[in-house]
């Protein structure tokens, strides 16, 4: 049932007698909790916010709306590891309701000065008529973890030649200055990114935009975020409004990133290649990272997307993040891998193993079956037309990942996943991928699986619904026959 505009932007406080008990009582039922995946208590998730490493943990916060499954009210709640695997809830990290977030704490990031962690994030506001008016707040996380609001906005106004449509600030350090970018929407209704720089996180001044190549790239540009790596710059965003083209921009809307010389800071020319998405799979958005104690870039998103329903919404919560993943650069590409530490969650160290040539067929192996689990797969000698794996199976459910030889494609297909979702999207998605060994690396829990493909070349990031009894993995060759490897590590 949809939630009138009222019942959207209501606080905590302002919920029905019996509501929230009511909200649990329905997540508790639902088969599709996730076992290893941050997600929410109650209500909707959506982008990962505040990323950071602050006093020996890693702090992940994330949009939150409480109350309901649509996009209401949002709050950041907050979220910390010690080892980017075993996530603790902490609680409301930021609440909204004040005179510049009257109608949420919207996305933004965080930094670490003076031994306290400063959260930079996007206040939003409606006037009567509800139109928008964006500000960029300042909270200041202490030692003990409490969040203090500054009472007026560090950038209160939308410079010239943009829109209401104007979020998402994404803090970094560079020398003795802060910069961050936001997103933003030119008055011609194209996305860009703007920047700005402080000396002190308090007092912004405005520098302009980004210039890119990419003049007239989508209606907003969300999410901005922006590093450097092995002397490259690289720009990763979420541009809303692009059209599919063959296997590409399949999504409602898309991530993806630039690789260029290092952005000039003060021309703010970025020259760049082309746009590259991130992620080939069906659910991923507004993914933030953050460079880790140890110098490691980290990148987690959000596993779900805008303005679409999902299957849990009738159990009273949506969505969940992603495992953290290393970046690295490799070929001009971004390359993703789950962090090292994943490993932590193996419960047998060796996992179940087989080798075998499979020859115009599918087959099951003994030991091989589960709902939550880790899975590497490696074909090679591959003759066959089509090889892959078939998992999260029964008789009638399966999700199908497989390499198309001739095509030189790799193919994720939900159509038998399980509970219908995004279908008016499409069922299938696929890319290019040109290799003679093909490895594919699984993380399944029980309503999402993350694929690497050939050691984070590309990445599909999917949720998919099956039932409980869904519980088998199959290996198949057709059309001729390949080397089979494989791994598997139950959660
Ligand atoms: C991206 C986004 C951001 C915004 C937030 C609101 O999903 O639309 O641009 O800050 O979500 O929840």
């Amino acid at each position: 049932m949809k939630m009138t505009r009222e019942q959207r932007y209501r606080r905590i406080e302002q919920a029905e007698p019996g509501e929230i008990v009511k909200l649990e009582a329905q997540v508790s039922k639902c088969p599709w909790r996730q076992s290893y995946h941050i997600q929410p208590i109650t209500g909707l998730l959506n982008d990962p916010n505040g990323f950071a490493y602050y006093q020996g943990y890693y702090h992940l916060f994330y949009q939150w709306f409480p109350l309901g499954t649509e996009h209401g009210m949002k709050y950041w709640y907050h979220t910390r590891s010690k080892n980017l695997v075993n996530w603790e809830n902490v609680g409301i990290g930021i609440e909204p309701g004040g005179r510049y977030d009257s109608h949420g704490a919207y996305s933004g990031s965080a930094i670490e000065k003076d031994g306290k962690l400063y959260l930079l994030y996007t206040g939003n506001t409606r006037d009567e008529e509800w139109v928008r008016h964006p500000y960029q707040c300042l909270a200041v996380m202490d030692e003990s973890g409490s969040v203090t609001k500054l009472n007026d906005p560090v950038i209160s106004s939308v410079p010239d030649g943009y829109t209401e449509h104007f979020r998402d600030p994404k803090v970094w350090q560079q020398g003795d200055m802060y910069y961050c970018v936001i997103g933003a929407q030119r008055t011609d209704e194209t996305g860009c990114t703007v920047l700005y720089r402080s000396i002190d996180l308090n007092n912004w001044e405005f520098l302009g935009e980004i210039h890119t190549q990419l003049t007239s790239f989508g209606y907003m540009w969300e999410c901005p975020d922006y590093m450097e790596m092995d002397g490259k710059g690289v720009l990763v965003f979420s541009p809303q409004g692009l059209d599919a083209a063959g296997d590409h921009y399949q999504n409602i809307f898309q991530s993806g990133y630039l690789i260029g010389d290092p952005l000039n800071l003060q021309t703010r020319e970025f020259k760049h290649g082309e746009f590259q998405e991130l992620d080939r799979g069906f659910d991923f958005y507004a993914p933030q990272t953050m460079q880790g104690p140890d110098g490691r870039r980290i990148l987690v998103g959000w596993m779900g997307l805008p303005d679409l329903e999902y299957p849990t919404d009738d159990s009273g919560w949506a969505h969940c993040l992603t495992i953290p993943r290393q970046l690295s650069l490799r070929d001009g590409k971004l390359i993703q891998q789950p962090v090292a530490e994943m490993e932590q969650l193996r419960q047998q160290d060796k996992g179940t193993h087989i080798r075998a040539t499979i020859d115009n067929e599918s087959r099951s192996f003994t030991g091989f079956n589960g709902i939550t689990y880790e899975l590497i797969c490696e074909m090679s000698h591959v003759d066959a037309e089509t090889v892959g794996i078939e998992f999260r199976a029964n008789g009638t459910e399966k999700t199908v990942l497989l390499y198309d030889q001739i095509q030189q494609k790799v193919v994720l297909d939900r159509t038998m996943s399980g509970a219908e979702l995004a279908e008016q999207n499409g069922t299938i998605r696929r890319c290019t991928l040109t290799a003679e060994v093909i490895k594919f690396h699984l993380f399944v829990d029980s309503s999402s699986v993350e694929i690497f493909v050939n050691d984070g070349e590309e990445v599909f990031t999917s949720r998919i619904f099956p039932s409980r009894n869904s519980v088998d993995i199959r290996f198949f060759a057709h059309g001729g026959k390949a080397d089979f490897e494989a791994t598997q590590w139950n959660y």
